[in-house]
């Protein structure tokens, strides 16, 4: 177990990002009721995570991680959730099937709901009010009442939180996840592309291998990998009464674990070594992941990687590179030369939205297509050059047709913005664009399995 450190240690600590709930009775009576409930997730299931990571880490597998931005509760139904997880699955089967890999399939959801903030007051007009930082805290709504913290939401949020993994495992494990619909969801998606013609390919060669393994006996009727599979829960480690509310001993090893979610994340904002998130996190033996941004030095990282992963183990630490399309090559190499200098075992995953957001001229948040894809591009392109793993990517999406990023083969223009823009907090991929580019990152696989084919035939 970690030295010193107690599921509420990071009470003493500074922190950022946490806002002051002027209800102080409502809160300890909301966190003593979280503590009395069920854990969300079960820790050999973390377990189970920090191993196929650990895959990842060494080569052997490919993580795609994503969801909302922020989970809400108003857009709380199962019409979301399938959504979500439809498009999801179709783009592991097209990542799976490129990199010849595993995919690891880690969701934003069921407890991604805590947001920070970049700044503490949001301003319309001359009204000035505290910012919305996520359904589990306060509300969207521009009034002075809504914005308050208020503790009761942390129950609603759990309660979101179980019954949208309990949708979630039923879909993974009760046949909706079967490969055979998968394929027969993404033949529609490639036929009805704009860029068919690429994606086909691809397409065609799953349909041809499909019906070879149908030929010599493997079907989904009667394997039940073929119509099961694993997924995974993560979020941001924000609010930390809530995740210590959750944090639990493994009754088999003895050890904390956070119940919320498999695996938890330290965000851009909150990844300061002597600060309360670091601290808290230290602790708990789920996977974690670390945001590393334009502020990130070499040394910083190298005492995070420290604090976060001391023995070293492969999967316990997933380092999330979100830089942005045009400061990417500036920073990303010297991370991974000092990771690699010191032997440190982490898993590289690209986010490429939260360095890409930018304010359109109507006046919305958004994130261009192109400027994703290029960061994605050049993610793969500076591993190459390093002779390192491209280990997964991180994206904000949504299985719903939403116009929140503009670009994509459909082509989403800065005016049609307002048509369908549904985020609570950033711009999400939609539902063609999610796995546009998931076709688009297969084809950086399969040039990256071309280059390991080189080199044995070398
Ligand atoms: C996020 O992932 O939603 C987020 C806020 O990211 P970051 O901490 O990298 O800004
Ligand atoms: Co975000």
């Amino acid at each position: 177990m970690a030295d010193n450190w107690t599921p509420n240690s990071w009470r003493s600590k500074p922190f950022v990002q946490i806002p002051d709930f002027p209800d102080k009775e409502a809160l300890v009576v909301a966190e003593k009721r979280l503590a009395s409930f069920p854990p969300l997730v079960f820790a050999g299931e973390a377990r189970a995570l920090t191993k196929s990571l650990g895959k990842v880490a060494n080569g052997d597998a490919f993580l795609l991680q994503g969801g909302d931005c922020a989970e809400s509760f108003a857009e709380h139904g199962a019409d979301n959730i399938r959504d979500f997880f439809r498009v999801f699955l179709q783009m592991s089967v097209v990542l799976t099937f490129a990199a010849a890999k595993p995919v690891v399939k880690v969701g934003r959801i069921a407890g991604q709901f805590a947001k920070p903030r970049s700044s503490d007051f949001e301003k319309k007009g001359d009204i000035s009010l505290p910012s919305y930082r996520g359904d589990i805290i306060n509300g969207t709504e521009f009034d002075e009442a809504n914005r308050i913290p208020d503790p009761e939401r942390q129950i609603m949020a759990y309660r979101q939180s179980a019954a949208t993994l309990n949708l979630l495992r039923a879909f993974a494990q009760g046949g909706y996840a079967n490969l055979e619909h998968v394929h027969e969801w993404m033949l529609d998606f490639v036929d009805k592309s704009p860029q068919s013609d690429r994606y086909k390919q691809i397409g065609q060669r799953l349909t041809e291998t499909l019906r070879f393994m149908k030929a010599i006996g493997f079907s989904a009727d009667d394997h039940p990998r073929l119509r099961e599979t694993e997924f995974y829960t993560s979020h941001e480690a924000l609010l930390l009464g809530y995740e210590e509310a959750l944090t639990r001993v493994d009754s088999t090893s003895g050890d904390y674990y956070g119940t919320s979610g498999h695996m938890l994340w330290i965000g851009d904002r909150t990844r300061q070594p002597d600060h309360a998130h670091v601290e808290y996190c230290r602790g708990v033996k789920n996977p974690l992941g670390l945001k590393c941004g334009p502020t990130t030095s070499t040394e910083g990282l190298l005492e995070l990687i420290d604090i976060l992963n001391p023995s070293n183990e492969a999967g316990r630490l997933t380092l999330i590179a979100r830089f942005g399309s045009e400061k990417v090559g500036e920073h990303l190499p010297n991370l991974i030369r000092a990771v690699e200098r010191e032997g440190k075992k982490v898993v590289w995953s690209c986010d490429p939205m939260h360095g890409n957001t930018i304010t359109s001229d109507s006046g919305y948040k958004t994130r261009p297509f192109e400027r994703v894809l290029k960061e994605v591009q050049q993610f793969f392109a500076i591993h190459r050059a390093e002779g390192t793993y491209p280990g997964g990517v991180h994206f904000e999406m949504t299985g719903k047709d939403v116009t929140e990023c503009t670009g994509g083969a459909r082509a989403v223009s800065d005016e049609d913005l307002g048509e369908r823009y549904h985020t609570h907090c950033d711009p999400r991929l939609n539902a063609t664009q999610s796995l546009e580019l998931a076709f688009l990152v297969s084809e950086l696989l399969q040039e990256d399995q071309g280059n390991v084919k080189q080199k044995v035939a070398v």
